[in-house]
């Protein structure tokens, strides 16, 4: 089958990246599925229900999460319901409200896909986050006898040490380990020796001319001054859309990942 991830959907304009190249992407590459990080879609912050719909109806048919997953309150029952295709990160303390992995029907029978959050994420790097190994060991023995035909992992994270070395964990037992939370793609997707799909970061959808989709105004003012400063998106000038593409067996491995980046 052919798996489209997609990169992190950086606010208004990512939707409308998305809505202008995921229909004749998905019709030329003949994708089973679109999977799409959705923890920045709404004001580059968590995801509103409004645009989770606006995200399915662009062709996204399942939405990962990251640092910014739990943000919004009222996306909290969609994240909880296991038949809602939307996760947050798996590795969050137990008692932490939504699911981290989820089940999704494609290519003929069961996806499962699963997000989880690097150990050191800017900001929230004093968190407590359970170890992310620990974690998807723990779900991908619960589930291993659930017949499925692919598995992806998200990894959102900060170091590119934890992004590398979660692929090579996990190679030759999922489908994919995509990176993201970057938001700049990194040119290393390649299928491992044990057949597993990887990329250390798959970039973002949004504007190009910015700092990972926020204005340069006010980044350049915090940095140069030390002045206190809101996060304003980026709304002007060039776009881009960065995604992988993963084509998969019958054995839930991989044979083929390729980057897919548009600017305009
Ligand atoms: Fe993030």
């Amino acid at each position: 089958m052919n798996l489209l991830y997609v990169g992190d959907v950086m606010g208004a304009v990512g939707l409308e990246v998305i809505e202008r190249e995921l229909p004749g992407l998905c019709k030329e590459r003949s994708v089973d599925l679109v999977i799409a990080q959705a923890e920045n879609v709404s004001d580059g912050k968590g995801t509103t229900p409004a645009d989770f719909k606006r995200m399915q109806a662009a062709g996204v048919d399942f939405c990962t999460g990251g640092n910014w997953s739990l943000h919004r309150q009222e996306i909290i029952p969609a994240l909880s319901d296991p038949a809602q295709p939307i996760i947050r990160p798996a590795n969050y303390p137990s008692g932490t409200p939504g699911l981290g992995w989820k089940y999704i029907n494609a290519g003929g029978g069961q996806v499962l896909v699963v997000s989880l959050l690097g150990q050191i994420v800017g900001k929230d790097a004093d968190k407590p986050m359970d170890n992310p190994l620990h974690v998807i060991d723990r779900i991908l023995e619960d589930q291993k006898d659930v017949p499925k035909v692919a598995t992806v992992v998200n990894f959102h994270g900060d170091y590119s040490s934890e992004k590398v070395v979660i692929g090579h964990y996990l190679d030759g037992r999922v489908t994919a380990v995509v990176g993201d939370h970057w938001h700049v793609p990194t040119a290393d997707a390649r299928v491992l020796p044990g057949d597993t799909a990887h990329i250390t970061d798959v970039g973002m959808c949004g504007a190009l001319d910015a700092s990972l989709g926020v204005t340069y105004g006010s980044i350049i003012p915090r940095w140069h001054d030390g002045r206190q400063t809101r996060n304003e998106l980026e709304a002007t000038g060039c776009r881009q859309f960065n995604a992988v593409l993963v084509q998969s067996n019958e054995q839930g491995l991989a044979v083929a990942v390729k980057s897919i980046r548009r600017t305009w």
